[in-house]
């Protein structure tokens, strides 16, 4: 097992050699990539989603351009992501020995850790993580939940519960927006959704234009809520062959469709490429919820999605974390193995 990352940040004089990050150009899933520019996300009103037209009609097209959008009036008190920001601060500054009783085994994804490596050249993340199946409740493996803070698993499972809702609320919307039946993508989910939570901690490196916090890649899940770091950015998205930084806004939670999403539109909506950028002097922590179908079932294109002039595109698929996980730390992209 390597060193968390935080340890490295705090006793190295000099970068190792495995962080180092690639070009753009030696990651094949990225085509082109010119320097980032400032711009706005998309920001839609999660609470007109249900009676405005107009509301779901920007919501579609956030998603075919971006594929993410800055969600407000979610519902979600903002006291209560400040908790879950405290929380996940909590832990992350806890002592190493005491994170570590949540430590990852060597071939599980779950747990506190950083990257899973396959192979010596892997390049490495400037990241620390701690990786939790929250929902189906009994999937939970409490042993790698924090025992500290106290109420760590509280307000976890309270988070739970409310992204699980507006996952609903979220692809309804995006069910209505293209003229299906409000339940199409829901119904692939089978009788219970799962919901992967990923705390993400990225030290403050001396060599932040050297390292990436995490490598370019889509997630795996239906639909990603990440709920950001309040004070310092990082997160960027690709879109026409450019970076562009997710500036932070207030109380917002930034939302992305991730691989099944694409598969389940047939290619309408893409899973966005993003990635993240480290700071020289501040800590960043974020919480990123994939919310996504039970492990079981396939999913497919939805059948009103499937015409002559847009055939299939994808077959049916079940996606498992190792497949994705794989992909991921060797810079592809397990969409790409799920194409026609
Ligand atoms: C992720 C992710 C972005 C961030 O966890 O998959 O893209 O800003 N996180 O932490
Ligand atoms: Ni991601």
């Amino acid at each position: 097992m390597n060193n968390q990352v935080h340890e490295i940040a705090a006793n190295c004089d000099q970068l190792p050699q495995r962080f180092i990050r690639k070009r753009d150009e030696e990651y094949s899933n990225i085509a082109t990539a010119d320097a980032s520019s400032p711009t706005n996300i998309p920001v839609i009103d999660v609470s007109l989603l249900a009676s405005s037209d107009s509301e779901l009609d920007k919501l579609k097209s956030a998603i075919i351009n971006w594929g993410c959008f800055q969600a407000i009036n979610h519902g979600i008190e903002a006291s209560f992501l400040d908790k879950v920001r405290e929380i996940s601060k909590l832990f992350f500054n806890l002592p190493a020995e005491e994170k570590k009783k949540c430590l990852r085994e060597e071939d599980d994804v779950e747990g506190y850790g950083n990257d899973m490596v396959f192979s010596d050249q892997q390049v490495l993340d400037w990241t620390d993580r701690l990786y939790i199946a929250v929902l189906p409740h009994d999937q939970q493996k409490l042993r790698f939940w924090p025992q500290n803070p106290a109420h760590f698993r509280e307000v976890v499972d309270e988070y739970g519960s409310k992204i699980e809702l507006m996952n609903e609320v979220v692809l309804k919307a995006l069910a209505r927006s293209l003229k299906l039946e409000e339940n199409c993508f829901l119904d692939q989910y089978g009788t219970t959704s799962r919901l992967l939570a990923r705390f993400n901690y990225y030290p403050p490196c001396p060599w932040s234009d050297k390292v990436l916090g995490l490598k370019p890649h889509s997630d795996g899940s239906a639909v990603t809520f990440l709920l950001q770091d309040k004070d310092v950015e990082g997160l960027q998205i690709l879109k026409d062959g450019q970076w562009f930084g997710v500036p932070i806004v207030p109380n917002a939670l930034t939302i992305n469709v991730g691989d099944q999403m694409e598969i389940m539109s047939n290619g309408i909506f893409k899973s966005p490429i993003h990635r993240v950028l480290v700071n020289s002097k501040d800590q960043r922590v974020t919480v990123a919820m994939f919310c996504m179908p039970q492990t079981e079932k396939d999913i497919e294109p939805v059948d009103g999605l499937i015409t002559d002039d847009m055939p299939r595109l994808y077959k049916n698929v079940t996606f498992s974390l190792e497949f994705y996980m794989k992909n991921y730390q060797h810079g592809t992209r397990s969409i790409d193995a799920c194409k026609i």
